[in-house]
């Protein structure tokens, strides 16, 4: 007897579970409600930390600069410079007699002068994923291991997208590539590095605007970067929605898994794609050379790793004219076991022009969705592309 009200109880909870996830999809159907839910970037992460003040985050003083990069259809976009700290401890007293550094005297900074005077210098541009600012939650430990690993006057520049932080506007897919866009046109043009000396780097959301930015470079103005590095990419939205969850926790379209019809209308009404495979195949088509890194964990929880070799084969493939089934390609990729690590597959082509395509892949066991951007396989996978040697 005492059974019954418990079931009803359960029963009730799940109706009203189901009822409350129902709405949410309605909602979602909506273009405002899926950019609120996908770029995350009204989380107002602000208000317990001043991206303006980097010395917050652990950083030397000045060795971070905050500046701001205009866009073509005139937002303002916040972002970081950061110094190599070799670079700094070697002009540490120039730098700290320049006072507290804001963003109106950047171009005369000593910084600025390291970043663009020294034909030796490197610069990554990173396009961080959803939610928050430049500044957010493991962000600032992948620039200091970039700014103080083996890769010699490797300087860092992040950006905070339209709508994102002190950004101005609100995102889209095709303003956020115009701000990707937007940086590296100020490593090109005002700070004078050439594209041979630049790396993309993205993660996750980073990943889709890092390749059509590449893509928009190779295919516009015929100017191709040393690297492209993708942490914890994906394919494309509408597939990604299917197993996406929010934060590894709150599912968007997984509980229809059992209903494809259902989850179709939805991936559907999608409205920022984020076509990232195809755009990546393209930037491999037109590219003279490609030097490209693909890194995922498989404890990925927001972005299943498949997705990376999703973007490996489709990368691999448009190597290759007359393009290959998947399984040709699993035959002819250089595979590596490495036990606890995980896996490297490596894909390495000489175009008939001279051109060379370098592909490499690393899935590893252990960096979930956000904290692998602060392990070693990122800044090797940089020192690789700067060809500072690894092994096949
Ligand atoms: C490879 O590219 C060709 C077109 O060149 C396409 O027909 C084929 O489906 C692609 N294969 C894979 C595995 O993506």
């Amino acid at each position: 007897m005492a059974i019954a009200p418990i079931l009803k109880k359960a029963y009730w909870s799940l109706a009203i579970a189901g009822g409350i996830y129902i709405v949410f999809l309605l909602f979602l159907l909506n273009g405002w409600v899926q950019r609120q839910a996908l770029y995350a970037h009204n989380v107002p992460t602000v208000w317990w930390h001043d991206p303006n003040k980097p010395e917050q985050f652990g950083f030397l003083k000045n060795q971070v600069h905050p500046f701001y990069i205009d866009t073509p259809d005139g937002e303002n976009l916040f972002a970081w410079h950061i110094l190599p700290l070799s670079s700094y401890i070697a002009n540490e007293n120039a730098l700290i007699k320049e006072g507290t550094s804001s963003w109106e005297d950047f171009a005369t900074s000593t910084a600025f002068k390291l970043l663009a005077d020294d034909p030796e210098s490197r610069l990554v541009i990173n396009f961080h994923g959803n939610a928050g600012t430049i500044a957010q939650g493991w962000r600032t430990d992948t620039y200091r291991m970039l700014t103080s690993g083996p890769v010699e006057k490797l300087h860092v520049v992040a950006v905070d997208y339209r709508g994102f932080g002190y950004s101005t506007g609100s995102p889209d897919e095709k303003g956020l590539i115009v701000d990707g866009v937007a940086a590296v046109r100020w490593a090109l043009d005002v700070a004078h590095i050439p594209a041979e000396r630049i790396i993309l780097l993205g993660q996750s959301l980073g990943t889709a605007v890092a390749t059509a930015v590449a893509e928009h470079f190779v295919v516009n103005e015929e100017i191709e970067f040393k690297g492209v590095v993708l942490v914890a990419g994906f394919s494309d939205l509408p597939t990604l929605m299917t197993t996406y969850a929010i934060g590894g926790i709150i599912p968007i379209l997984s509980p229809l898994r059992s209903y494809p019809f259902l989850q179709q209308i939805f991936a559907r009404n999608i409205q920022e794609t984020w076509f990232t495979a195809r755009r990546l195949a393209n930037l491999v088509r037109k590219s003279k050379n490609v030097a490209l890194r693909i890194i995922h964990s498989q404890n990925d929880f927001e972005i299943v790793w498949t997705h990376s070799n999703t973007l490996f084969t489709v990368a691999a493939n448009a190597t290759i004219d007359k393009g290959l089934t998947e399984k040709d390609i699993d035959t002819l990729k250089d595979h590596h076991d490495r036990g606890e690590y995980g896996w490297t597959n490596s894909w390495m082509t000489v175009k008939e022009d001279g051109g060379r395509i370098s592909i490499k892949q690393d899935i590893v066991r252990h960096g979930g969705h956000n904290r692998i951007t602060t392990y070693p396989m990122i800044v090797r996978a940089i020192a690789s592309v700067f060809s500072l040697g690894e092994p096949s």
